[in-house]
C-alpha cells in the first residue's frame, strides 16, 4: 500500500473521510503525538487498528471527538467535578474516562465498561475531526512499544506501506501522550501523567489522586504492564546524581568502538563531549517537548543511548520521567 503524506486541506480531509468510512486508518496529528485514526463504531476499522500497530489485545484505545461533539452520546458522567474538569482543561491534553453508553465497539475498550475520551485542541485535529464528525479512535501511530510519533516523518517511518494517508500538521507542540484520568469515582484518578499534571487537577477540583497499582491488582490501565517508547539501540539510564558514573561509562563505549549518544537536561549538558549530546532542555515543557524527538535522534546516529535522569520532581516532570523510565526499561 502507498503511504501519502499530506497537509491538512479540504481535499485530503475529504479524502481522510472517505478512508475512514471504508474502515481504513488515517494518521492525524494533535498537540500530543500523532494519532492513527479509526472509526470507532467499527469492528473491523479497530481491529485494523490494533493490527497495524502490533497492538496487545488487551490495551484499550482512546475515542477522539471535537469539541463540538455530542459527548454525552457516548459516555455517562454522574460525577458533579467532571464538568469543572472539562471546562478548565478542554479541549487540550486530557483524556477522561468515563462509564460508556456503549455505543462505540466493544472493541475500543476491550470489553472494560468504561471508554477513554479525548478532545484535542491541535488545530487540525479539531478540523479533521468536525469535517469527519464521528468518534475517531486512535491510539498513539507508531509501531507498538516503539518511541511515539512527534511528526508526520515519525509516523511514516513506521508506519509506512501500512497506512493510505497521514494528514500532516507539523510538529507536536506537547510532545507526550495526553494524561489519562478516571472520572468514574467520586475524584478523579491520574492514570497516566501528561501535560495536564495531578497537581493542576487538584487544584481545579479540590482532590485528585495517583494510581499506583496494588499488589496482585487487576492494572485499571492496562498500557501500564507494557513495555514502552523504545528506541531500537541500546539504552542505560543514570540517576540525576550519577553524572560521573554516565560519564565514565560513555568513555568505555567510545573506547570499545561503539556509537554513543547522551541524552541529559541543559544544565549537565557540558559534562559530556558537546557532538555526542542530544539536550533536553531547562523545564518540563521544553523536555516534554523534545524527548521524543530526541529518543528517535539517538537510534538514527547511535548503538547507545546513555541517558541521565532530569533533577526535578513533580508536575510535568512526573509525565516525563515516566517516558524516560518506561523508554529505558528492559522487557
Ligand atoms: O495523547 C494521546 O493520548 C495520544 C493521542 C493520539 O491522542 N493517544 C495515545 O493513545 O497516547 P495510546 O493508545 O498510545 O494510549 C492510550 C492509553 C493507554 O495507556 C490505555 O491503557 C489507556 O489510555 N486507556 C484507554 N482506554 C482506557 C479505559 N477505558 N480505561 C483505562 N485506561 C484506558
Ligand atoms: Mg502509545
Amino acid at each position: 500500500m502507498l503511504t501519502k503524506i499530506q497537509k491538512i486541506g479540504e481535499q485530503s480531509l475529504a479524502e481522510a473521510k472517505e478512508l475512514l468510512l471504508q474502515g481504513e486508518c488515517v494518521a492525524f496529528p494533535t498537540e500530543t503525538v500523532y494519532g492513527l485514526g479509526g472509526d470507532a463504531r467499527s469492528d473491523e476499522a479497530v481491529e485494523k487498528i490494533y493490527r497495524v500497530k502490533g497492538r496487545p489485545q488487551d490495551n484499550p484505545l482512546i475515542v477522539h471527538v471535537h469539541s463540538e461533539y455530542d459527548l454525552h452520546s457516548l459516555i455517562y458522567d454522574d460525577q458533579p467535578y467532571v464538568k469543572r474538569l472539562r471546562e478548565a482543561f478542554l479541549p487540550g491534553p486530557l483524556t477522561l474516562v468515563y462509564r460508556s453508553r456503549g455505543k462505540v465497539s466493544a472493541k475500543v475498550s476491550c470489553g472494560l465498561d468504561t471508554l477513554a475520551v479525548r478532545i484535542p485542541e491541535h488545530p487540525g485535529a479539531q478540523r479533521f475531526l468536525k469535517y469527519v464528525d464521528i468518534p475517531v479512535a486512535a491510539p498513539s501511530a507508531n509501531r507498538s512499544k516503539h518511541v511515539s510519533p512527534v511528526s508526520a516523518q515519525h509516523v511514516y517511518d513506521d508506519l509506512n506501506g501500512k497506512i493510505p494517508l497521514i494528514l500532516d500538521g507539523g510538529p507536536c507542540s506537547g510532545g507526550i501522550e495526553s494524561t489519562v484520568c478516571d472520572v468514574t469515582g467520586s475524584y478523579p484518578v491520574v492514570l497516566r501523567a501528561g501535560l495536564i499534571t495531578r497537581e493542576m487537577i487538584e487544584h481545579a477540583v479540590g482532590r485528585c489522586d495517583a494510581y499506583v497499582p496494588k499488589e496482585g491488582e487487576r492494572v485499571r490501565s492496562p498500557g501500564m504492564k507494557y513495555k514502552h517508547y523504545a528506541p531500537a539501540c541500546e539504552t542505560r539510564l543514570f540517576s540525576s546524581a550519577a553524572v560521573s558514573e554516565a560519564l565514565a561509562a560513555l568513555n568505555e563505549a567510545v573506547r570499545s568502538g561503539r556509537r554513543v549518544r547522551v541524552l541529559c537536561e541543559d544544565c549537565i549538558a557540558g559534562a559530556f563531549p558537546a557532538e555526542m549530546v542530544l539536550n533536553l532542555g531547562n523545564d518540563g515543557i521544553e523536555m516534554a517537548e523534545n524527548l521524543y524527538r530526541l529518543l528517535r535522534e539517538a537510534e538514527a546516529c547511535a548503538d547507545l543511548l546513555i541517558a541521565v535522569e532530569p533533577h526535578e520532581r513533580g508536575g510535568i516532570m512526573t509525565g516525563v520521567l515516566n517516558r524516560l523510565q518506561k523508554a529505558c526499561a528492559g522487557e
